[in-house]
């Protein structure tokens, strides 16, 4: 049995990576004040199909949909903004007229083609910040973003900026780029024509050649916006301006998801090639209300764990796990085995690392495990240590060794750590 393609295994010895990420992460967003929540991993399909929209390729291509046992039909987030917004509503939370300020961390599930960067199960780090309608709120979590790339070193991170209007000047935009391809129909590729009249900004980013051919001197959207619309993107830059964050204003980027509306922008590791988007992001002011809420502005990101873990490694940011100080005990005989059984569980009782053997090794074999695991002591405890009432306690640092009594082992090697 293997696992499913473009799902993968976290193995023990990577463990470490993920919770050093994770750790970085979970400080700036303390420090910037957003709580985490945790959703169901699955909901109905409905959710998604009306908040991320039944024209994106998300919706049509990629959700792991199924009928339940009761004839529901249930889906595996594909992403949990939209989850986020269902428990925000569900729960209320706007009641309190506050702004809400959320992360999550974890599984989202896409039917794509896997290939490095881009899996079937991926993780993501996301937030949601919900109630905030300034252009004060979409600098701070652009900003933020930047900090957990600052903190974990990563460097040479491309941030591309765009505005998509809202539901007052997209439509006359939307107008002007199907005219624009209608004329170009036949260089299209078969998604792109059967975007056309559903999703035509979608061609915009298209990454087939004849597309991207036929989209040079396409209108810019940037060229449309309202004047509301151009004033808050203005903001949004001045406030970035101020913090120093450099960007590229990129009117190409218009983003997977139909939620989205004013802001959007994405952070591009260009080493990591096709799937070069480590964050996404972007205000989605109409989809509580589309989720069946009142009128609520939000805008939030997601960073996918894997690509930035790609990166990271690329740039040797992570950190080597700490050396665990850890003891061993070494028994032979029952009556030894049993009286190491009982030290052991005192000293994890005070928070020290122990092993013993459970493979039925011989005293010679359990005293070159002690060494492979690096174990700053070794308890020996024999027939004679039996009789004698003490072990003998080896540090496997000096090669010192020293006769304690069973009761005290515990207390001696906690000391003696404390004090190394
Ligand atoms: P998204 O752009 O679809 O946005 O995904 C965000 C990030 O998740 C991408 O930039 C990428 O790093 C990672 N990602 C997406 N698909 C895959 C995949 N198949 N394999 C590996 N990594 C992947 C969203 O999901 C929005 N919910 C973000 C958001 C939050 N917008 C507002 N709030």
């Amino acid at each position: 049995m293997q696992a499913l393609k473009g799902t993968h295994d976290i193995l023990p010895e990577e463990v470490y990576k993920w919770d050093y990420m994770e750790g970085v992460i979970r400080d700036v967003c303390a420090r910037y004040g957003y709580k985490e929540i945790r959703t169901p991993i699955i909901e109905a399909t409905e959710l998604f199909q009306r908040g991320i929209g039944d024209t994106t390729d998300v919706v049509t291509k990629e959700m792991y949909t199924f009928t339940d046992r009761g004839n529901r039909s249930v889906t595996l987030r594909p992403e949990n903004t939209a989850s986020a917004v269902r428990a925000y509503l569900e729960h209320k939370m706007y009641g309190d007229q506050q702004v809400h300020k959320m992360f999550y961390i974890g599984s989202m599930f896409r039917y794509d083609r896997p290939q490095a960067g881009r899996y079937r199960e991926f993780h993501q780090f996301g937030l949601e910040v919900l109630g905030a309608s300034s252009p004060l709120a979409d600098a701070e979590v652009i900003a933020m973003a930047c900090e957990i790339f600052h903190k974990l070193g990563l460097k040479d991170l491309d941030l591309h900026l765009n505005s998509i209007g809202d539901k007052n000047c997209r439509p006359a935009y939307r107008k002007k780029l199907i005219e624009f391809f209608e004329g170009k129909k036949d260089q299209l590729c078969d998604d792109c024509r059967e975007r056309l009249y559903k999703n035509p900004l979608r061609i915009l980013d298209c990454k087939e050649e004849g597309c991207r051919r036929a989209s040079v001197g396409a209108p810019e959207i940037t060229d449309y916006l309202c004047d509301e619309c151009h004033r808050k993107f203005e903001a949004v830059k001045h406030y970035l301006d101020s913090l120093g964050i450099s960007y590229t204003v990129d009117p190409r980027l218009v983003r997977g998801l139909d939620y989205y509306t004013n802001t959007a922008f994405e952070i591009q590791y260009p080493p990591l090639g096709a799937q070069s988007a480590v964050c996404g992001g972007g205000r989605y002011d109409g989809l509580v209300e589309e989720i069946g809420g009142p009128s609520t502005p939000g805008i939030g990101f997601a960073i996918g764990l894997e690509r930035l873990l790609l990166a990271l490694e690329m740039q040797n940011l992570i950190p080597a796990p700490k050396a665990q100080k850890r003891v061993y005990i070494a028994a032979l005989g029952e009556d030894a085995v049993a009286e190491g059984f009982k030290i052991q569980e005192e000293l994890r009782g005070l928070g020290i690392v122990t092993d013993m053997d459970l493979q039925g090794r011989s005293l010679k074999g359990q005293m070159k495990q002690a060494g492979k695991l690096a174990s700053q002591f070794t308890v020996i405890i024999g027939s004679n240590e039996l009789e004698k009432g003490a072990a003998a306690v080896k540090n496997m640092d000096t090669g010192t060794q020293q006769d304690i009594p069973f009761a005290d082992i515990a207390g001696y090697i906690a000391k003696e750590e404390h004090n190394s």
